[in-house]
């Protein structure tokens, strides 16, 4: 019976996979990071932390968040190819909802989904995507989601959907979509409330992991732990002292640390109003999603000033896409009400 099925939206990004789904009416989002690594982690015994070993073909992996040893998942490949089977499987269990059949929505970057020179769909890629999310996976000691069926919408773009059809947009209105992510730069240019899409753009070497590399390195020469989970969470919380204390531990370096993040953060949002500017001109509107969204808001307001107020930072902009996804493929007859939490990465 599909009607009872349980639909998740699944915007699983290089670095965090963001899943939103309606549960008793409401909205709700988790954020899970990628972290895995090849072989089995044996049982900690005092830790009282999940323990997540997995097996797929003859392959074993485990999801390990501080391991230095982490498989890169921010490669195109990376779509199409174990990791991406794991990190969608381990969101779902992050869920708490008890393992079941389920139909998943899930993304791939623009610049996969169409073909850059003419923006028609790449229905190769998107059905490689399909296959590859139907395939046989197994949790050791524990069950897994069932993934029954599985559709493809592409990254960034349908994250300005119901801001499109609430505001008063012309068919010949031209919106930028700036996705500002972990390790790449996704763009997009949408006509009208969704009648086409006129240009697309991807760039993999800038993201938010600019910021993170540098404030690593900045950890590592304080004598902090320089992980990227709580490099992340500096930037995060550059402006609370009192966070900022508990994670650097030569406070002497602090003032200098936190001038180099905000260089940082500058720089990356130079380029981006750069690759913009270069991309689009003259856009009518520009919505900002993805993790880096707010690091980049300032550096883009400047690039479009004469926009003003048309230059909108999504709300919760890193989930921003997978909620979207979830609010236009729920049923008309089950309108959500208001989200209940984001849990944030
Ligand atoms: N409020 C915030 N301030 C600063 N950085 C943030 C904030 N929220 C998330 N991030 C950072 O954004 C990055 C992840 O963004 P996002 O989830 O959009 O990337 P992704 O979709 O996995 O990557 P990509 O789109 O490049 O494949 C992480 O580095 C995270 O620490
Ligand atoms: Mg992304």
């Amino acid at each position: 019976m599909t009607a009872t099925r349980i639909k998740f939206a699944i915007d699983d990004g290089s670095t965090n996979v963001k899943i939103s789904w309606i549960q008793n009416g409401r909205l709700k989002t988790v954020i899970s990071p990628n972290s895995f690594r090849k072989d089995w982690k044996s049982a900690a015994l005092l830790s009282g932390q999940a323990v997540y070993n997995y097996t797929i073909g003859t392959t074993k992996y485990t999801y390990d968040a501080t391991s230095d040893k982490a498989l890169s998942t921010t490669h195109i490949e990376y779509q199409y190819d174990d990791l991406n089977l794991l990190a969608v499987h381990h969101a779902l269990l992050q869920t708490g909802l008890p393992p079941q059949d389920v139909e998943v929505v899930v993304t791939l970057p623009i610049t996969q989904y169409y073909n850059p020179d003419d923006c028609q769909r790449n229905e190769e890629r998107i059905e490689a995507k399909r296959r590859n999310l139907l395939r046989d996976i197994s949790l050791n000691k524990g069950e897994l989601f069932r993934i029954v069926d599985v559709q493809v919408m592409p990254e960034s773009l349908p994250a300005a959907l119901s801001h499109l059809i609430n505001s008063s947009v012309s068919e010949f209105t031209r919106t930028l979509v700036i996705d500002c992510g972990g390790t790449t730069l996704d763009m997009g240019v949408i006509v009208g409330e969704f009648d086409d899409v006129s240009a697309i753009y991807g760039n993999n070497e800038i993201g938010v992991a600019m910021v993170t590399d540098a404030t690593r390195k900045q950890l590592a020469a304080a004598d902090s732990d320089a992980s990227y989970l709580v490099a992340n969470e500096l930037i995060k919380r550059r402006d609370d002292m009192a966070f900022v204390k508990s994670v650097i531990n030569d406070e002497s370096r602090i003032p200098q640390i936190l001038e180099r993040i905000n260089t940082k953060i500058q720089e990356l949002g130079d380029q981006v109003a750069y690759e913009a500017k270069k991309f689009v001109k003259n856009p009518n509107r520009v919505y900002l999603v993805g993790g880096g969204a707010h690091l980049v808001e300032d550096a883009i307001r400047r690039a479009y000033a004469t926009l003003g107020d048309r230059v909108v930072t999504l709300d919760n902009p890193q989930s921003a896409l997978a909620r979207e996804i979830c609010l236009y493929h729920s049923a008309s007859d089950a309108v959500p009400l208001p989200e209940e939490a984001v849990a944030d990465a």
